[in-house]
């Protein structure tokens, strides 16, 4: 038996209405003056003007700034400007506010800051991230979790691949899951982002890792993301779904610490090579996976049948799984989230690009069924 370790630190507040407190907490971590960093569609959001009316005028004493460049998908430049004017207006903390994209690039800056000459893709040579400016996190999606994960997705120029910085140093010393802040998520984006936080819970509860607190972490998220997502996207203003998507998304993110699978190695180029966004990408590829694995590995998606709420637990391995995927599917599609690869710009020409970016992604590696070259490809074709 090898040795493992099991960790959940990060501090975390919930609430609506959450977000006013932060002065307090900006006192009490030490920071004075803040570098907010965000993306440009977040700062017309009444999200962001509940941060600005949190963080007060700017005076005397108190002073923050303010990088909102962040492209979705976030690229290396996203990480070096914030970095620039965090050191060139003397901050002392980062607020990462948005959706996953600007927390990441929030998350990452505060690398640059420390090392302003590093080469990203020399990242894993470095071993010392300690002393890392301190990090509140504020999430205004509620999919990616990113809030309470030690990892950054960034698009490097060198590669134009995504890649995962991972360090423990990288965690928020606070998380704010204020609900009011993702009322005015459209519906389309509702959708897309809480299906990325089921995928979390369904690749990271499937992935062969041993980390039990992580799995039932991960059904319970389920669970929340059966009942609360469809309400979230058809009444936007419902604050306890709204609140129970926030924390189901923070849920994903700690359950896979074990790891993913491939339905994310198939989304990842799909955001690098055709722009989707990552919870979509991630919606359209579910399905076929789940079908993918259940073939080779029968009750694979007994559990999770469970937690969706259905009766499985007298039937076939086989039954088990069948009525599950077909609940993923009809769930999928009551969100609108059933189109093909296609209809958002995806052409067979891409395929090979597609299949070799996803085959060096690190995340099927800890799929339930090992996967080749090969059956990425038929994974694409099945789903284009
Ligand atoms: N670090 C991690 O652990 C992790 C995990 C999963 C995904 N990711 C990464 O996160 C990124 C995707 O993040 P995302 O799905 O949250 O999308 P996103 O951050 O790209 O945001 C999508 C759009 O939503 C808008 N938006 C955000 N909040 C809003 C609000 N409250 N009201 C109105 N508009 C709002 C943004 O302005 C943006 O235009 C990808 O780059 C993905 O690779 C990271
Ligand atoms: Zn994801």
């Amino acid at each position: 038996m090898s040795v493992t370790a099991f960790s959940f630190p990060t501090r975390t507040l919930f609430g609506a209405g959450a977000l006013r407190d932060l002065p307090g907490h900006l006192q009490q971590l030490g920071i004075t003056r803040p570098l907010v960093v965000t993306d440009g569609g977040l700062v017309q959001t009444d999200a962001f003007r509940a941060l600005v009316q949190a963080l007060g005028p700017e005076g005397r004493d108190r002073s923050w700034f303010v990088f909102s460049g962040v492209h979705p998908n976030p690229i290396e430049e996203d990480v070096r400007l914030p970095a620039a004017l965090f050191r060139e207006k003397g901050c002392d903390g980062v607020i990462a506010i948005g959706g996953g994209s600007a927390l990441d690039a929030g998350k990452a800056a505060r690398l640059l800051v420390k090392r302003p000459d590093l080469d990203l893709t020399r990242f894993y040579d470095q071993t010392d991230w300690t002393g890392l400016a301190p990090l509140i996190a504020i999430p205004t999606t509620a999919g990616t979790g990113s809030e309470v994960g030690r990892s950054s997705v960034i698009t490097l120029d060198s590669t134009h691949r995504k890649a995962v910085l991972f360090h423990p140093e990288l965690l928020a010393r606070l998380v704010i899951l204020d609900p009011e802040l993702t009322v005015g998520l459209p519906p389309k984006l509702t959708a897309a982002t809480g299906a990325d936080a089921l995928t979390h819970c369904i690749e990271s509860f499937t992935c062969p890792v041993f980390h039990p607190m992580c799995d039932g972490i991960a059904l319970e998220g389920i669970r929340l993301v059966v009942e609360a997502l469809p309400r979230a996207v058809k009444d936007g203003r419902d604050l306890e779904a709204r609140g129970h998507m926030l924390v189901a998304a923070a849920m994903g993110a700690v359950a896979f610490q074990k790891d993913l699978g491939a339905v994310h190695s198939l989304a990842h180029p799909l955001s690098t090579l055709c722009g989707m966004h990552h919870g979509l990408a991630n919606a359209l590829c579910l399905v076929t996976v789940m079908n993918f694995n259940a073939r080779a590995h029968p009750g694979l998606y007994r559990r999770i049948g469970i937690a969706c709420g259905l009766d499985v637990v007298r039937c076939s391995d086989g039954e088990a799984d069948c009525e599950t995927i077909g609940f993923i599917t009809r769930f999928l599609a009551g969100l609108g989230l059933n189109t093909r690869l296609r209809e958002h710009g995806v052409r067979e020409d891409q395929l090979d690009a597609l299949v070799a970016q996803a085959a060096a992604d690190p995340c099927h590696k800890t799929n339930a069924v090992p996967v080749t070259p090969e059956d990425l490809r038929a994974l694409y074709l099945s789903v284009l």
